[in-house]
């Protein structure tokens, strides 16, 4: 079969020195100091780190490779499984909006496309053993040890509260890794916002099943924020609390995440509410 032009494709080709391959993924994670039992919560950008043999089948295989023993989980986030009427990238003409609240489908774990989550995280998710989380908006896949346990209950709100995916693994202890983004991408952050409780509450909407039936749900969750993350990430970046590698064309970060979401405590409760000292 012929392979199709892709423009994009053919930049990073350009850009690229040397490909990465899954060899060279499953060096840095080791470098980094991930280990077979780790939990690890995976965010990724796969144009980032240049040109990869095999793509993000690679990624995905050195990382479970790499925590044989232990547990992945990546943000299948559907952020437009909400209210049409608070979309702006784009919005939606103000007259759509009743029939869609009317008639969207309800979140479905095996149907939802996650939006924006990259393809490493789509194509995990793909993977017979993933399992999702039950969030409209927010979901996580995890495969692994853990994966039923940590993405099992996750509650309406807050949707990256302690009862989350992220919450579990903030208190069974795991690893943040974020290959080829910065801390921008670093949903822990938001657990972080929401055991201060300090952002304001909205009401936000998603269509569910209930009781076997499609219903649209009002709820209040946090106005989440993430203009800060990029902050605290140098922070923890400064302070030895991070640690990088070179990967591709750019570098792979790994966290504690229980030490990066209380920095991040602190941080949000000193700058958005000054409620403590550093
Ligand atoms: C939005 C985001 C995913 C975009 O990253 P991206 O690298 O442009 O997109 P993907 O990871 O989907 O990779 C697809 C791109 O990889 C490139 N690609 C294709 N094959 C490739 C290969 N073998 N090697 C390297 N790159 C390849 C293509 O250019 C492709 O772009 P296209 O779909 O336009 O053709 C990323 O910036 C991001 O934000 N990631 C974090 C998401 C997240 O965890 N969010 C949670 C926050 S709460």
């Amino acid at each position: 079969m012929k392979r199709v032009i892709n423009m994009s494709e053919q930049q990073i080709i350009h850009d690229t020195r040397q490909p990465l391959s899954a060899d060279d993924v499953r060096q840095c994670l080791f470098d980094l100091g991930i280990r077979t039992d780790d939990r690890v919560v995976v965010h990724s950008s796969l144009s980032a780190l240049g040109y990869v043999i095999g793509g993000a089948q690679s990624i995905i295989t050195a990382l479970i490779d790499t925590v044989k023993d232990g547990t992945l989980i990546m943000p299948a986030h559907s952020s437009d499984w909400s209210d049409p009427a608070a979309w702006s990238n784009p919005p939606v003409p103000k007259e759509w909006v009743e029939d869609m609240i009317r008639t969207m489908p309800a979140y479905d774990k095996e149907l939802t496309p996650p939006r924006k989550m990259g393809k490493i995280a789509e194509t995990f998710l793909m993977m017979k053993k993933t399992e999702r989380s039950d969030h409209p908006q927010a979901s996580f896949a995890a495969y692994g040890k853990e994966a039923a346990e940590l993405t099992s209950h996750h509650g309406l709100t807050p949707m990256f509260g302690l009862q989350s995916p992220l919450g579990k693994l903030y208190q069974r202890g795991g690893k943040i890794l974020l290959l080829g983004v910065d801390f921008s991408s670093c949903s822990a952050f938001h657990l972080a916002e929401a055991i201060t409780g300090i952002p304001a509450m909205e009401k936000i909407g998603s269509p569910i099943m209930v009781n076997g039936q499609r219903q649209w749900v009002w709820y209040e969750d946090f106005i989440y924020d993430a203009d800060d993350f990029p902050k605290i990430g140098q922070l923890l970046l400064e302070k030895g609390l991070a640690t990088t590698r070179p990967l591709g064309n750019t570098q792979a970060i790994v966290a504690d995440i229980k030490t990066a979401v209380d920095a991040a405590i602190r941080f949000i409760r000193i700058t958005r509410q000054n409620q403590d000292t550093p």
